[in-house]
């Protein structure tokens, strides 16, 4: 299949403010020609994204400011895909919780599967419902993780979050096989972002994928409308570990590089 054409259309980007999120929208603009409607709760980062966007690429860009978690920022953020006639969106925002697994963080957790599970699957459902009810070919590509596939001690509920997204988008995909509309899981192992840094890794920045590499795969996989897709050769190969190794090895393994309890 032919890459989906985003060259000045508008392209949803969730999680736009910082991270893998930002660098795909700065991407998208650059080589792509397309016009990002960015995502996310600060509005400072997303202006000065913007103004980014607009004075390196002389691309146009928009902004909306809305929690992924509420049901009022994703009527927000839908509305703006049905107003500008998106035919793509990436999925980024994301949150996750550090820590052992005990009682204490429970606020946490909840905000995690707030945002990364029922705000997710709202906001892609209607998605869904709003490029089904067009009928012209379109893409959504959800940024998952790798701790879907091997569990992930010491982020248990992020990991446990993100294997829920995989297995909803593997069953929403093949629903949407005989369609022009796909949508794929993203599958990253680490990444130098604010979200890695907050994880307290044993190595440091050591093995994480840099940020703009890892968003120039992903809107690849976005315009090829893969179904699944893992960036880089030591992912791949830990993907494989993951299929191939027994469950428990496989989670020990994911654990090391945290430093675990406190
Ligand atoms: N970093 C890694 O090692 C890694 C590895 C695998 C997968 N990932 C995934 O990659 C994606 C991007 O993460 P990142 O590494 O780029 O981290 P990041 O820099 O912390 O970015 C997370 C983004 O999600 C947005 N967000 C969080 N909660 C939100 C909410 N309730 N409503 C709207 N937006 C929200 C944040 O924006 P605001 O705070 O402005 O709302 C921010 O733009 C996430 O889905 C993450 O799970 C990350």
């Amino acid at each position: 299949m032919s890459p989906l054409p985003i060259q000045d259309t508008w392209v949803l980007v969730t999680g736009a403010s910082s991270g893998l999120g930002r660098a795909a929208a700065l991407h998208m603009a650059e080589k792509y020609r397309a016009k990002p409607l960015i995502v996310g709760r600060r509005p400072s980062n997303l202006e000065a994204l913007r103004d980014e966007i607009r004075s390196r690429f002389d691309v146009t860009c928009e902004i909306v400011v809305a929690d992924q978690s509420t049901a009022a920022g994703r009527e927000m953020i839908a509305t703006r895909v049905v107003e500008l006639e998106s035919p793509a969106a990436l999925l980024a925002a994301g949150i996750t919780s550090v820590g052992l697994f005990d009682t204490d963080r429970m606020a946490q957790y909840s905000e995690v599967i707030e945002t990364n599970v029922l705000g997710f699957t709202d906001l892609l459902a209607r998605l869904v419902v709003i490029f089904k009810g067009r009928g012209s070919r379109s893409s959504i590509l959800a940024i998952s993780s790798l701790a879907a596939e091997t569990s992930v001690p010491f982020q248990a509920v992020y990991g446990a979050s993100k294997a829920y997204v995989n297995t909803l988008i593997q069953a929403v995909s093949t629903e949407l096989a005989s369609t022009n509309i796909s949508v794929g899981a993203f599958v990253p192992g680490g990444i130098d972002t604010d979200m890695a840094a907050l994880s307290d890794l044993r190595w440091g920045k050591l093995g994480l994928m840099n940020v703009d590499k890892c968003a120039a795969l992903a809107v690849r996989a976005m315009v090829e409308q893969r179904s699944f897709a893992v960036p880089g050769v030591s992912n791949r190969l830990t993907y494989l570990a993951s299929r191939a190794l027994p469950r428990s090895l496989v989670s020990r393994l994911a654990g090391l590089p945290y430093r675990g309890p406190r």
